[in-house]
């Protein structure tokens, strides 16, 4: 780890792993030894130089990195303002950031002895990104995934069974990924005597969204230097990243924490409106609870069950951020936006015609932000967006359901041609 870094993340967790009043362990009692005994192994390695060799090997080799930044040429000169930059995240192998901790946890499954890799999956990212780790490293898979999502994401159901990965459909509730997180947690209740769960995002009980942070910050390391070195030595003035429990933005953010004048926005899923149910814009319209054992903002009915949630990115559909999101929303460290889906949609046709890149629906939140932001500031400042992945997965569903935004984005494009 860059030693820039260290004197923010070694601040947080604190030793219960809090973060200010967030975090903790909440699950049962008898899960406490597996989540210690994850947790010693954790910290004794992660200063270990040969495990970093190790996951250094992984990430040039499997991985593809170091994913690139690329200036958003085309929209900043449509858009006229402050210039647009993603780091290539959609560029990883398997395409989205979520197998930075992937291969993390199954080289870490590896030394604790452990045989098999547990998780759930929204949109499938995770849940391919992990398969595709637990193949190279020989391990056993077993994905848990919303029923509804695994008819949307279908294609990554198959490439999650190519690769050899138990895709499990979690049919409770709404199906979605709370209910996959549900099931996957069970899964490990029941399995972990030889198990790893390898959480999908920086959510759940310590040690889980520490380590999370920490494979993830792989991200923010390397846009910082490579931002710096693109531009002159200069910081960009705004970091954005979509948000559901927080592994991309966390990633993200972790390089620019220390830096007072970088903004870091955290972008939220307006879904169709911002009525309950309708949307899954934690940190807009949550208050504190518990949820998948941490205390963090949750998204709740009157009686502080979950609230249903909703989003046209599956990825984006849970009712929870990870207690170190909230924390630095506490803060005042990060800046709330939301975007709704047919922003969201719209930006899908956008970016894909501009700029030859299709990002994944979660992304697009992302993406939309960042280009109205970039209307409104000067072409002196610069936006380091995180395009967390690609979005193959989403073309077929996206075509299917939206096949008249797509005709009309065509007609407006007809029509700019037309006046040049
Ligand atoms: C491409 C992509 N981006 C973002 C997310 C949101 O997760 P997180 O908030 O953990 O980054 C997902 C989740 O599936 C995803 O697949």
């Amino acid at each position: 780890m860059q030693r820039e870094l260290l004197p923010y993340l070694s601040k947080f967790p604190n030793r219960e792993g809090y973060y200010g009043r967030f975090g903790g362990n909440h699950y049962p009692r008898e899960v406490w030894p597996a989540l210690e005994e994850l947790e010693s192994t954790y910290r004794a390695l992660r200063d270990s130089s040969d495990f970093q060799l190790a996951l250094e090997k992984v990430r040039i080799g499997l991985q593809g990195r170091p994913t690139p930044i690329q200036l958003l040429e085309n929209s900043t000169n449509e858009v006229g303002g402050a210039r647009i930059f993603v780091k290539r995240e959609d560029l990883n192998h398997t395409g989205a950031h979520k197998i930075n901790h992937c291969v993390g946890f199954a080289l870490l499954a590896r030394q604790m002895g452990k045989r098999k890799l547990i998780a759930e999956t929204g949109a499938g990212q995770h849940g391919v990104a992990l398969a595709s780790a637990a193949a190279y490293f020989g391990l056993e898979c077993e994905i848990h995934m919303g029923a509804i999502d695994v008819e949307k994401q279908n294609s990554n159901v198959g490439r999650m069974r190519l690769l050899g990965a138990r895709v499990v459909a979690a049919t409770a509730g709404q199906s979605a990924l709370k209910e996959a997180s549900d099931s996957a947690f069970n899964a490990y209740v029941e399995q972990r005597e030889y198990a790893l769960y390898a959480i999908g995002s920086a959510i759940g009980p310590h040690p889980f969204p520490m380590i999370v942070r920490d494979f993830q910050s792989v991200v923010g390391q390397e846009a910082r230097r490579q931002y710096l070195s693109l531009n002159g030595g200069v910081l960009p003035d705004h970091v954005v990243a979509c948000l559901a429990g927080g592994s991309n933005a966390m990633g993200m953010y972790s390089g620019f924490l220390d830096d007072a004048d970088v903004i870091l926005h955290a972008v939220e899923p307006l879904g169709k409106s911002g009525e309950v149910g309708q949307h899954a814009a934690t940190l807009s319209f949550g208050r504190p609870g518990t949820l998948h054992g941490a205390q963090s903002i949750v998204l709740q009915q009157e009686d502080g069950a979950p609230a249903q949630v909703s989003s046209v990115a599956s990825g984006l559909v849970y009712p929870g951020v990870g207690p170190e999101i909230a924390m630095l929303h506490d803060l005042g460290r990060i800046h709330v936006a939301t975007v709704p889906n047919d922003e969201v949609i719209a930006t899908f046709f956008r970016i894909s015609r501009s700029e030859g890149i299709i990002p994944a629906l979660e992304s697009c939140h992302a993406l939309a932000f960042a280009i109205k932001l970039a209307a409104r500031r000067p072409s002196t400042e610069g936006i380091l967006v995180n395009l967390s992945g690609r979005g193959d997965k989403d073309v077929d569903y996206v075509l299917s359901n939206h096949a008249d935004d797509f005709d009309r984005s065509l007609e407006v494009v007809a029509g700019q041609q037309a006046s040049l």
